[in-house]
């Protein structure tokens, strides 16, 4: 697949969608103020000696103008890093104050935090009372037991940086795009309460074939026999500390692509679906947990229209889409709504880079093609129709990245386009159950050190050369903003989006260890982004990433999950023409030589040299992806 960065206008676009912090509709006060909050607390993954924690603080009083949290740590923990807020610890005592963007806080409204701390002990409790500007939050302390990961993680990430320099995230979660999807909705294995700390758990459910709003939540990923057996090779190949770390790889969730017909059934050794699913049910046989597996549906006519590396094998003027349908979309159906896979969660992933292309390639021939005969449209209607209709399947639409549809002027059509599709689905609006952002890209989920609107030397972040005025810098806040316009256009205030984290981590020695002081924007931008990219154009095989955030549900307001849809290591695409059957191409983007186009404004490509076809082992990029694993496997 292609992931392409069509730059729109530079110049003057209204700053007013994107609001940070400073909004706000604010109620009518009372005579007196009253402050009054509930906080949602949650260990995200645990491992040996630490654990990665979220707190989402909700003001139900009066409106903040600025806000400090304070609780305590009983069992030693320490806090290595925090965002969303400037962080500090004293002894237990950790005390949050906001960032200058996130200090206003509306009645109702929500700041979601996160941060990863040092654990000594085996007991990880979490804190009993939290307090906002001094008073404790619901007046009471009621949090329930400490949660359990369900997924093993051995080792620490590397969290060395002193715990004031806080990095500062771009997300507006202040500024309300807060729906009614509830943050602390979840795997839940305690009850929800509403005063007072609530603390959730990612602990997986027993199986049920019962209908859920979030399909990650409460289960386990698929692990995909496969896709470890491959990555376990490498690792006992490797050896040594390399090798362990990636050995773990081998125990993450990863999907499964459909990438053409012959896919379905198994082609070249690889399991086909039924073989598939009948390994995520005994997965959740023998762990009597809930299991979710996740379903890459790839195989439109004229696929990856704007690119060459992952066309494929169906053509719209060879009757492509009747073949899509009836070939592809029905065999699917047929596996999954067999009445032995009902107690497995099947999540889909429909067609990444299709729908984009259909805003912003229409200059390539094969996209125009797919954009005036609808078959991108009606192929995905098609899917999403039949899918959605069985009890356990899910539909997540893909939705590009922050780098691609992060202007207002693509952002806005795009929104029109889903709700055409929406028009030509059986269902309609509500046969889709979630949006997916980053798919086989590596736009970091958070920008940690700046925000979109900062400004730096009198001109905001999203002004510089490598922004090019997007209104966003990272995938969560592009993906928070987007849930809020399909919803105001129709789609169901339930919808989650999801964000593919399996290759935007960007660690290792060149991760910036926060802000440059600099004064001149582009010198600030440059030294500060963790996306280590020349231009967000470029997306294949890139170098110098590193894997991204493990698999998990709930893990920020608005989304569903972060999941690993690309697996780490398999190439996206080559450079030099590798004769196959699957119709896909050489693709100059993979080339590290070429000088590069319009989509990546003609800068060098920064892909990994010698690459294989797209989706085959690539060694060298594996290796890579865990040394700059962020956070550390
Ligand atoms: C390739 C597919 C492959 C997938 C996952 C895509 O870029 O075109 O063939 O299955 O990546 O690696």
């Amino acid at each position: 697949m292609s992931i392409r960065m069509t730059r729109r206008r530079a110049a003057v676009v209204a700053v007013g969608a994107v609001v940070v912090g400073t909004v706000a509709v604010l109620p009518a006060l009372p005579a007196s103020a009253a402050t009054a909050c509930s906080v949602t607390y949650k260990i995200v993954n645990q491992w040996s000696n630490g654990f990665q924690g979220g707190v989402t603080l909700k003001n139900t009083g009066d409106a903040w103008t600025s806000w400090t949290l304070t609780f305590s740590f009983a069992n030693g923990q320490t806090v290595s890093q925090g965002w969303s807020g400037k962080w500090a610890q004293s002894s237990a005592n950790v005390t949050v104050t906001n960032e200058t963007w996130n200090g206003s806080v509306a009645n109702g409204g929500v700041v979601d935090m996160g941060f990863t701390a040092n654990l000594p002990s085996a007991t990880n409790a979490a804190p009993t009372s939290f307090s906002v500007n001094g008073v404790v939050c619901g007046g009471t302390s009621t949090p329930t037991s400490a949660p359990v990961t369900s997924r093993a993680v051995t080792s620490a990430p590397v969290t060395s940086r002193a715990v004031t320099s806080a990095p500062v995230t771009s997300r507006a979660v202040t500024s309300a795009p807060v729906t009614s999807r509830a943050v602390t909705s979840a795997p839940v294995t305690s009850a929800p309460v509403t005063s007072g700390p609530v603390v959730t758990s990612a602990a997986p459910s027993t199986p049920s074939t019962a209908r859920v709003d979030n399909p990650y939540a409460g289960a386990n990923g698929y692990i995909n026999p496969d896709y470890a057996a491959q990555v376990n090779a490498a690792a006992a190949a490797k050896g040594g500390t390399l090798g362990a770390a990636m050995a773990k790889v081998a125990q993450q969730p990863t999907a499964v692509w459909l990438d053409r017909i012959a896919a379905i059934n198994g082609a070249n050794g690889a399991k086909g679906l039924a073989a598939h699913l009948d390994a995520a049910l005994a997965q959740q046989t023998s762990s009597g947990k809930q299991v979710v597996a996740t379903i890459v549906i790839y195989d439109l006519p004229n696929r990856d229209c704007s690119a060459l590396a992952s066309n494929g094998e169906l053509l719209i003027a060879n009757n492509g889409l009747a073949r899509y349908k009836t070939e592809y979309i029905d065999p699917i159906v047929a596996i999954m709504s067999q009445s032995k896979y009902a107690s497995l969660r099947i999540s889909t992933i429909l067609e990444p880079d299709s729908l984009p292309n259909l805003i912003t390639n229409l200059s390539f021939a094969k996209c125009a093609e797919a954009n005036s005969t609808g078959a991108y449209v009606d192929g995905v209607a098609y899917a999403a129709g039949k899918l959605h209709a069985i009890p356990n399947v899910y539909t997540y639409v893909d939705v590009a990245h922050s780098g691609w549809l992060g202007w207002d002027s693509n952002l806005t059509p795009f929104v029109n386009l889903m709700a055409t599709l929406a028009s030509r689905t059986t269902g309609g609006y509500s046969a889709y159950d979630g949006f997916v952002s980053n798919t086989a890209n590596t736009t970091p989920t958070i920008e940690p050190y700046m925000t979109a609107t900062q400004s730096i030397g009198g001109n905001p972040v999203r002004s510089a050369n490598f922004y090019q005025w997007n209104q966003y810098i990272d995938e969560q806040s592009f993906v928070q903003a987007l849930r809020t316009a399909l919803i105001a256009k129709g789609f169901p205030s339930t919808i989650g989006m999801m964000i593919d984290t399996s290759r935007n981590g960007w660690g290792g020695s060149a991760r910036p260890a926060g802000a440059s002081t600099s004064t001149d924007l582009n010198t600030f931008v440059n030294a500060t982004k963790i996306d280590r990219r020349i231009h967000r154009g470029n997306w294949c095989n890139q170098n110098g990433a590193g894997i991204g955030f493990r698999p998990q549900a709930n893990p920020a307001a608005g989304l569903d999950a972060y999941v690993w849809i690309k697996p780490p290591g398999e190439s996206d695409g080559a450079s030099a023409f590798i004769p196959n059957d699957e119709g896909k191409g050489a693709d100059p983007m993979c080339d590290p030589t070429y000088t590069g186009n319009s989509l990546n404004g003609n800068n060098l490509t920064n892909a990994l040299p010698n690459a294989p076809l797209a989706g085959k082992w690539f060694p060298a990029q594996f290796e890579q992806l865990v040394t700059n694993a962020y956070p550390a496997l």
